[in-house]
């Protein structure tokens, strides 16, 4: 599958244009188009990254990273995902970067997402749906989630994010309607962000292939 993630990785450097600060988020996908956007370091006015991970890949090609403050409105952020619905609908936090991917999403105005063919699904929740908590509201998260969704909740040992929080991966679901249960998930007291990008869908996706399918 590495492969099939190049392509498309290499493909979403269509969507790169002079003098752009570019979204850039986080994984195995994310790294080889940041490895295609070293050629363009000169080109764009810099990167806005999702992760300490993809900072630190930025900068070892020697693209400046910039706060998303500074930065403002952005015209393009480029992610992958871990599950993506005809719709263009997402599961993605398989890397635990799903807060801050959802605020660069957010913030821009294209958000092309690159996958391989593996992640296409015809209904999400194959996948267990990352949910980053408050530590202190782990359990009180995990009995509110089997309670509206009826999936399993199990703590990521080990994981803290970025942001200094944790991960509950919630197994055994088919989300039939995925902004109905983002914005209930949202809701929960202690939840900081869940991975499920439906009601912020990706506007473009790049799946991996000779050629790469773009839809
Ligand atoms: C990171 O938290 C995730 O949202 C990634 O975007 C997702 O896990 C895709 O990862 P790969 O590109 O490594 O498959």
């Amino acid at each position: 599958m590495s492969e099939m993630k190049r392509l498309a990785a290499e493909r979403a450097i269509d969507y790169v244009e002079d003098g752009m600060i570019v979204g850039v988020g986080t994984g195995s996908t994310v790294a080889y188009f940041i490895d295609a956007l070293a050629a363009w370091k000169d080109r764009i006015a810099g990167a806005v990254s999702s992760s300490e991970q993809s900072t630190a890949r930025l900068q070892s090609h020697g693209i400046e990273v910039i706060d998303l403050n500074a930065a403002g409105p952005l015209s393009l952020y480029v992610d992958g995902a871990d599950e993506c619905d005809p719709h263009k609908r997402l599961i993605k936090g398989g890397g635990a970067a799903l807060t801050r991917e959802k605020i660069i999403a957010e913030a821009s105005k294209t958000f092309v997402c690159i996958v391989d063919p593996s992640k296409q699904v015809p209904v999400l929740g194959r996948f267990p749906l990352p949910v980053e908590v408050i530590p202190m509201a782990r359990s009180l998260v995990a009995r509110e989630l089997v309670r509206l969704s009826g999936g399993q909740p199990v703590w990521r040992d080990g994981v803290v994010t970025d942001n200094g929080n944790l991960i509950l991966d919630v197994h055994n679901l088919s989300i039939v309607d995925p902004v109905a249960l983002e914005r209930e998930i949202n809701q929960i007291p202690g939840v900081v962000s869940v991975g499920l990008f439906a009601r912020r869908p990706a506007d473009v996706v790049i799946v991996g292939g000779e050629p790469p399918q773009v839809f």
